[in-house]
């Protein structure tokens, strides 16, 4: 007998290293920075919603739910989005629960996505969209969003859409650059989509985190753009609840049974008793109606303090992300600066070329306000002296 061998593994991902917001999440433990960087909340969610929870499990909810979700929370889901945006969705055969937006969106990909199939994402973009294409085969067709505002470019969307184009992933409120697509614009993409067989995925996981009474125009507002998208949600961001991983997606009937298809075979169901408190919850529309305001506060403190330093604000209109270009401060790399600042300011921030391939470089740093007011203030205190 030989001794055991681990087989040589070649990697389905071989780009694909530790994320930035691990690496800096780590960093700032090790340093003791106020951690800017990666996007959670330092807060707690409503304990009403707690108490849903534990009312959930002491009664018994605790086995496998229906494979789509629990149906009280898919019923919720469709009368949300009907009287939100106006589309009437079939909870039966068009909202799925999911373990939050990262396993939809992979689900999405991989339910549509067939090798060969290229897929249209606008940098910068959330990390896991390159990755869930390229494990389901397909091609992922770089757009940068416009340098400078992050505004969509539709000329280079619609040049970048061929016979080969499957999908494109769209996110509005936008991480990491914070713009809300207007309706103007999300109109002009469905006038762009309307004569292709493109299918469209909408992260859409801060779409109650809009300011300055700005509309979040979702996908499932726009009939054109909703007959053709899987849209994604997140109970995570919404609540305050990142660690529970809960998410839905609305699709019509045809798409959701694809998806359906892959989820079944994947995650299969979702956690049963959280499904039953956030059916229960969602009952009282005050806590996602207000997170607007909520967020808005936080953010106005947040850019006034910041004010203060050289570093200059980008707009910020939705998430709970604001960025500053650091150029008046240091020459360095945006992952070199975020480095600096963590070890030697005490603030962890994401660089933006994170969110490129090859990381595009604009002198960018991403921090994140959602955070308690006694957090942000430290943070503050530290910045106002660069
Ligand atoms: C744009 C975007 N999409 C998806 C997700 C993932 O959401 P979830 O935690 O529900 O998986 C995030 C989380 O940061 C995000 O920022």
């Amino acid at each position: 007998m030989t001794a055991p061998r681990t087989p040589q593994l070649p990697s389905r991902l071989p780009h694909v290293g530790t994320t930035i917001f691990s690496v800096m999440s780590a960093l700032a433990a090790e340093c003791g920075a106020v951690n800017l960087g990666q996007g959670f909340p330092d807060f707690d969610c409503d304990p009403a919603l707690l108490d849903r929870v534990n009312d959930a499990m002491r009664e018994g909810l605790n086995q496998y739910p229906p494979m789509a979700g629990v149906p009280a929370l898919r019923q919720a889901v469709a009368a949300k989005i009907a009287a939100l945006y106006g589309r009437a969705y079939d909870p039966e055969r068009e909202i799925t629960v999911t373990a939050g937006a990262t396993q939809a969106i992979l689900t999405a990909v991989l339910a549509c996505v067939h090798p060969g199939d290229e897929v249209v994402v606008l940098e910068p973009c959330y990390d896991s969209y390159a990755p869930n294409i390229e494990l389901a085969g397909g091609t992922v067709v770089r757009v940068p969003l416009t340098p400078g505002t992050f505004r969509p470019d539709f000329a280079r969307i619609a040049a970048a859409i061929g016979p080969r184009t499957r999908a494109i992933i769209v996110n509005t409120p936008h991480n990491p650059a914070a713009v809300v697509w207007t309706r103007a614009e999300m109109l002009r993409l469905a006038e762009i989509l309307a004569p292709t067989e493109v299918l469209l995925i909408a992260d859409e996981v801060y779409e109650h985190m809009v300011f300055d009474g700005a509309e979040h125009v979702s996908a499932s507002a726009i009939p054109e753009l909703a007959a053709r998208a899987f849209v994604v949600s997140s109970f995570g961001k919404t609540f305050h609840v990142t660690g529970w991983k809960v998410g839905t997606v609305a699709a019509p009937a045809a798409l959701t049974a694809e998806f359906r298809k892959v989820h079944q075979f994947n995650v299969f169901t979702v956690n049963t008793p959280m499904q039953h408190a956030l059916a229960r919850y969602l009952a009282d529309p005050a806590p996602y109606l207000g997170l607007a305001a909520f967020y808005q506060r936080k953010r106005d403190l947040f850019r006034a303090g910041l004010a203060a330093s050289r570093l200059k604000l980008l707009p910020c209109e939705g998430s709970y992300f604001q960025s500053v270009d650091y150029s008046a401060v240091s020459d360095l790399s945006e992952a070199e600066f975020c480095r600096w600042l963590t070890r030697e300011v005490g603030v962890a921030a994401i660089p933006i070329s994170a969110f490129y391939d090859g990381g595009f470089e604009q002198r960018i740093a991403r921090l994140c306000f959602a955070k308690r007011d006694d957090t942000l203030e430290r943070a503050l205190e530290r910045l106002a002296r660069l």
